[in-house]
């Protein structure tokens, strides 16, 4: 081969599947989306210059290259990517290759118009942004498989190719489509999951609103109409939606797995406050490394608690599988209401929090902020301004510190207790025609996660299908759909002896959204030893107060105990006297159930008292804390790093010994942050 000519201090990559996909780094991976197509070629080797100083090692190449590749329908052109290739491989940086297939180029949508994306209200998608195409268009599918296989094919035992970057964040604007080849293809997947029309119409509930289908052709997606949709069409609209879109990762990663089998492949996941279409505890399986892009919401000023949930939840979607950032922020981005530019040592702080809680990588969009097109105002490691800039200087900091961590790869985060996250319910809980839509499913998770963060707990956050049994703590925020199943295992978890808390509207719900009979919430009743008769939702503003002085909104319930015991009951309000909080002794183990929306304080000294039942255990003794320390562990056989970073306003001290790879210095006893700052430390045996 050509390249073989090439010789660098490069690392060829390995897939060893019983292994660790990026061990090949040696430290955690670095770097960001490369687009040097938007550039001059003058400005190339000054990109290689420039990522060598900031110890970049690996960046994503090709992700929107498909214009670029393929000019004309047919023409292939790999001159250009041949000598970025190449240039990456001079400079012993890896390559995180796409495949490109993320947006057909205009002469794709002018030749296949239909492909466009059809909306719910039946208008078209034009061309001119991204990601214009339908997730059940066989047409897309082959052009993307061609164009995949070509791509594999020429870059095949390139040295720079480290891993396959399969798309770009699929379904990130185009997730629910409702042309005729998705209704086609919805009915071919809903044909797979009921067998006949008869299960179709009873799971969907269809004798109601006489929405019975005597046909297959019957069986629509859920198109605009005039009123309510069928709850179930919708979430099975939702869940074949994300089973269409994984397709598609399926589709083009056994194409690059069959032409370079040792190369592991990834696609980029967006596990956020931002994007619920895609139910990544299902895509997980299908990666060799999990990849987060993880932005801020910056109108929340204390993001970075959202940021630690979203770790969390990457870092558990699968077992055993690594988990990095793929894309993240330096400053400021180009789409949020209003974009809020990163504070000095924020950046870095967002970086390694990722990294306490088990990313093996971090990387941005993108190297170089660009100067023309839809997100020019978006930052990137190279500003508009240059390198005497904030944004530059801590880039290359952020990259001496990660040089430092060699050890790192492969270490874990053990955590004992688990916080049940589950798309299906978001998607279900937050459908209309509820009981308030003041009701959302994102409200309690983060208000029960902001609680075990507050307590400095590190929480795995899982899907309900994980095993419960290796935890102390079980919470289970609004899990509105709660099968059979999950059901019985949560009652064995607490009858065995762990703790749990449970909020209102969980497990209401089967997994067709049936609603369980004899009383809410009829899949945990049992467990929680109560029974909700009637709900009670409250009026915007309106507050009600609980007989310990707290007050409370937005939800009640008119609650019966059977065998709990209340521990906070309304005083005013539409029920005073019942129940608002309950504690239930069941087995060897405790259950709480919330039935109304408590604020953060009392939330918190729920979470404090659940914790006292078990031995869990923050990182460091909490008493030394100031409020907004964060402390995470990783270990691994070869010892522990203890990451603390400090998001408040005072400094911290903490009871300590061994090296700090942040400020690279000795630790011997008590350790110093300062308002803002992270320190790894390398903890010395007891
Ligand atoms: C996503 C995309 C990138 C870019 C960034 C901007 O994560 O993958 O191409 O648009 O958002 O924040």
């Amino acid at each position: 081969m050509w390249w073989n000519v090439l010789t660098c201090g490069f690392s060829w990559c390995n897939l060893d599947r019983m292994g660790h996909a990026l061990s090949f780094l040696g430290t955690p991976a670095y770097g960001a989306d490369y687009n040097p197509e938007q550039w001059d070629h003058a400005v190339w080797a000054e990109d290689l210059d420039l990522m060598r100083t900031a110890k970049v090692n690996l960046v994503s190449v090709g992700i929107f290259s498909w214009a670029h590749l393929e000019p004309r329908p047919g023409v292939l052109d790999f001159s250009w990517l041949d000598e970025v290739m190449d240039g990456l491989a001079g400079a012993g940086i890896n390559a995180n290759l796409a495949n490109a297939t993320a947006s057909p180029p205009p002469w794709f949508s002018r030749l296949f118009p239909e492909t466009l994306p059809i909306l719910e209200d039946g208008s078209r998608v034009w061309p001119g942004s991204r990601q214009a195409y339908c997730p059940s268009s066989p047409i897309y599918l082959e052009h993307a498989l061609g164009l995949t296989a070509a791509i594999a094919e020429h870059y095949a035992g390139h040295p720079a190719l480290a891993m396959w970057h399969v798309n770009n964040e699929i379904g990130g604007h185009n997730a629910r489509c409702y042309c005729d080849m998705s209704a086609d293809a919805f009915r071919t997947w809903l044909k797979i999951r009921y067998g006949d029309l008869d299960d179709l119409n009873e799971a969907w509930g269809t004798s109601f609103w006489s929405q019975r289908c005597s046909e297959w052709d019957d069986v629509l997606p859920p198109r605009q109409t005039g009123t309510f949709h069928n709850p179930t069409q919708d979430l099975d609209f939702h869940r074949f939606s994300s089973d269409a879109c994984l397709d598609i990762h399926r589709a083009e990663r056994d194409v690059l797995r069959a032409i370079t089998p040792t190369i592991p492949i990834t696609t980029n996941f967006m596990v956020n406050a931002f994007k619920k279409d895609l139910d990544y505890a299902s895509w997980a399986p299908e990666v060799d490394i999990v990849a987060n892009d993880h932005y801020l919401n910056t109108a929340d000023p204390e993001a970075y608690v959202e940021l630690a949930f979203a770790a969390d939840a990457s870092r558990c979607l699968v077992e055993d599988t690594p988990w990095m950032v793929m894309e993240h922020s330096t400053s400021a981005m180009n789409w949020q209401p209003r974009n809020i530019a990163k504070q000095p040592g924020e950046m870095i702080r967002n970086s390694l929090q990722h990294v306490a809680r088990g990313a093996d990588g971090v990387m941005f969009f993108q190297w170089r902020a660009s100067r023309a097109g839809a997100e020019k105002y978006h930052s990137g490691m190279v500003p508009h301004a240059g390198t005497d800039t904030k944004v530059w200087r801590e880039v290359t900091e952020l990259g001496a510190i990660l040089e430092r961590l060699d050890g790192m790869i492969g270490t874990s985060v053990t955590a004992e207790v688990a916080l049940v996250f589950d798309w299906e319910s978001w998607w279900a809980l937050d459908e209309r025609a509820h009981p308030s839509i003041d009701v959302t499913y994102r409200d309690r998770v983060q208000a029960l996660y902001r609680s075990l963060w507050n307590a400095g707990i590190t929480v795995d956050v899982v899907p309900p299908d994980r095993d419960l049994t290796p935890y102390s703590l079980v919470v289970i925020p609004s899990l509105y759909i709660a099968n059979r199943d999950m059901a019985e295992r949560f009652d064995r978890f607490v009858a065995s002896g762990g703790s749990a808390i449970v909020t209102y509207l969980s497990g209401t719900v089967d997994e067709n959204l049936h609603i369980y009979l004899g009383g809410y919430p009829g899949a945990f009743r049992h467990t929680l030893g109560i029974r909700v008769e009637e709900f009670f939702p409250l009026r915007e503003g309106e507050q009600v107060t609980l007989d310990d002085d707290s007050t409370v909104d937005t939800w009640c319930e008119l609650l019966h105990l059977e065998g709990a015991t209340a521990l906070a009951s309304y005083v005013d309000g539409p029920l005073p006297g019942v129940p608002a909080v309950t504690e239930h002794h069941h087995g060897e183990g405790t259950a709480w159930y919330i039935a109304t929306r408590l604020d953060q304080a009392a939330t918190d000294a729920l979470v404090r008292t659940a914790l006292k039942t078990t031995r869990v255990k923050p990182p460091i003794p909490r008493v030394t804390a100031p409020p907004g320390l964060e402390a995470t562990r990783r270990s691994g056989p070869e010892g522990s790093y203890l990451f603390l970073i400090n998001h408040g306003d005072e400094p911290a001290y903490v009871r300590t010994r061994g090296r700090d790879l942040v400020a690279d210095r000795d630790v011997t006893g008590t350790l110093s942050l300062k308002a803002g700052a992270v320190a790894i430390v390398q903890e010395e045996a007891d």
